[in-house]
């Protein structure tokens, strides 16, 4: 894949400390709350955090999510935020558009289904249409801004004319035919084609650069993903490797599997320490001995063996794609259950929300039991490898897997250094709707509790100083 770089160990070393500095300002946001005795909505506010580490590691862009959202300059980041939240609330088999079951049970059906989209488009499938326009936007204006910046370095293939036109409902069914709940993989691997369509040019618009005010103020970041794509080079002829349009829908995947994903993953970590006074005090006791005020650096990952366990139990309990599919590529020999033969181009679907709560699995599998995951817990551990797969498996497992779990410990650690959190009353069971990914309907309401003493302040990393 394009972007397998930005995920090699040298580039997340890099990433965690934008992870870190991203951590801290959502802390600094909630220090109102606490000081107010305010209650937040945690689960909206980790995805300013997780928008805002997108920006920042992606493009070394500050796409000022963590920013006063009644500041001008939060304007643009909570647009995107918007968008990327439509995309995901809009994709679902329940409460999104009514083709998208039609072109998932009918898939011999889907020109016609297209059609009539194209055709009679419903409110959802706009609206979902729109918000991707919105998300490329980001992407294309980002871009754009670096050509005219690099003039001498053009674009590869055929779309060095300019932006195609604006989003098409059709289009959009198309991307949206495999996502059904929680297909991230059909989400990720269709916004990855070359068929982007855009809305307009100048979206880039209110974006800057994080922590600096060195480069050009849209620049896009040498050593970040988007620097890596489009600096690269045919080795024989020297052109650019990719078009335009490849670069724009790798940079809307970048956007969209980075932000609701790991904000789910975190909210239903913070749900749950809040809920059980076992769980927080064993967290708390690990963080105070790594230190209340230390910086989280990547060298430190590997002291949180218990932050880590919370992580991976959030995702076992409450996976955010609940479900991953493939389709047949093989008629023969494909068994799945002895005796079972399954046709070549069907579609299969396997359900972790399923299995990672199924009893023949995973011993009292309804408790929230962190140390699961931890040597001591062994009891508690699954019957195989195989029924813990949050990030799906195989070749085509999630390739942001370990970015995604990096900085969901840095943000528990950054978050519980300072606060503890309480739960707003009448949140259990929590209520869940399937969208693109399992995510909560009505929020996580918790109040922050500040631990530290008066004026105790965390240490700034040096990308955040600067
Ligand atoms: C807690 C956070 C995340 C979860 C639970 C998650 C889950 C998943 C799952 C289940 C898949 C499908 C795998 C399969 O079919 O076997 C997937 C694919 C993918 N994910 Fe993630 N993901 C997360 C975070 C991220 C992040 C942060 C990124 C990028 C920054 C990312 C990028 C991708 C990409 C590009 C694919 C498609 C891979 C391919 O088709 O080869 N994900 N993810």
């Amino acid at each position: 894949m394009a972007w397998q770089p930005a995920f090699a160990s040298g580039s997340l070393a890099h990433y965690s400390s934008l992870m870190d500095s991203c951590a801290v300002r959502l802390c600094d946001m909630l220090e109102g709350a606490a000081k107010e005795g305010r209650e937040v909505d945690i689960f909206r506010a980790l995805g300013t955090m997780t928008m805002g580490v997108v920006g920042s590691t992606a493009f070394g862009i500050d796409f000022h999510t963590l920013d006063d959202p009644d500041s001008p300059s939060a304007e643009e980041g909570l647009r995107l935020v918007k968008a990327s939240q439509t995309v995901f609330s809009s994709a679902s088999l329940v409460a999104g558009t009514l083709y998208q079951p039609l072109m998932l049970f009918f898939p011999k059906a889907a020109p016609f289904v297209q059609w009539l989209a194209r055709t009679l488009p419903d409110k959802k499938l706009l609206q979902v249409s729109q918000a991707r326009a919105t998300v490329r936007e980001v992407g294309y204006g980002l871009i754009q801004n670096w050509r005219s910046a690099h003039p001498g370095q053009a674009a590869a293939g055929a779309d060095k004319a300019g932006p195609p036109a604006a989003a098409k409902a059709d289009a959009t069914l198309e991307e949206l035919q495999g996502e059904a709940p929680g297909l991230l993989v059909q989400a990720a691997a269709r916004a990855g084609a070359p068929k982007a369509t855009f809305g307009g040019a100048d979206a880039a618009s209110g974006i800057n650069i994080v922590g600096t005010a060195k480069r050009g103020a849209t620049d896009v970041e040498p050593g970040s993903f988007l620097g890596l794509l489009l600096r690269a080079r045919d080795h024989a002829s020297g052109a650019a490797k990719f078009s335009d349009a490849t670069i724009t829908a790798q940079a809307s995947t970048f956007i969209l599997a980075g932000y609701e994903t790991t904000a789910n993953a975190l909210s239903y970590a913070v749900y749950n320490i809040a809920l059980s006074p076992r769980v927080q005090e064993r967290l708390l006791a690990e963080i105070d001995a790594f230190g209340r005020t230390r910086q989280v650096t990547h060298a430190d990952l590997g002291e949180f063996p218990y932050v880590e366990a919370v992580v991976k139990e959030a995702l076992r309990l409450y996976p955010p794609a609940t479900m991953t599919s493939r389709v047949v590529s093989k008629q023969e020999g494909m068994y799945l259950v002895p005796g079972v033969t399954v046709e070549k181009g069907a579609n299969l679907f396997t359900a972790p929300y399923c299995y990672q709560r199924d009893e023949a699995y995973w011993p009292r599998p309804l408790e929230f039991a962190p140390e699961r995951f931890l040597p001591e817990g062994s009891a508690l551990a699954p019957a195989t490898d195989d029924a813990w797969t949050p990030f799906g498996a195989g070749p085509r497992m999630c390739i942001g897997w370990r970015f995604a779990l990096n900085e969901a410990k840095i943000a528990l650690v950054r978050l519980h250094q300072r606060f503890s959190f309480e739960l707003r009353p009448g949140q259990v069971p929590l209520k869940l709707r399937l969208g693109m990914t399992l995510s909560p309907v009505d929020g996580v309401w918790v109040r922050p509790i500040a631990r530290g003493g008066e004026g105790e302040a965390l240490d700034v990393p040096p990308s955040a100083a600067a």
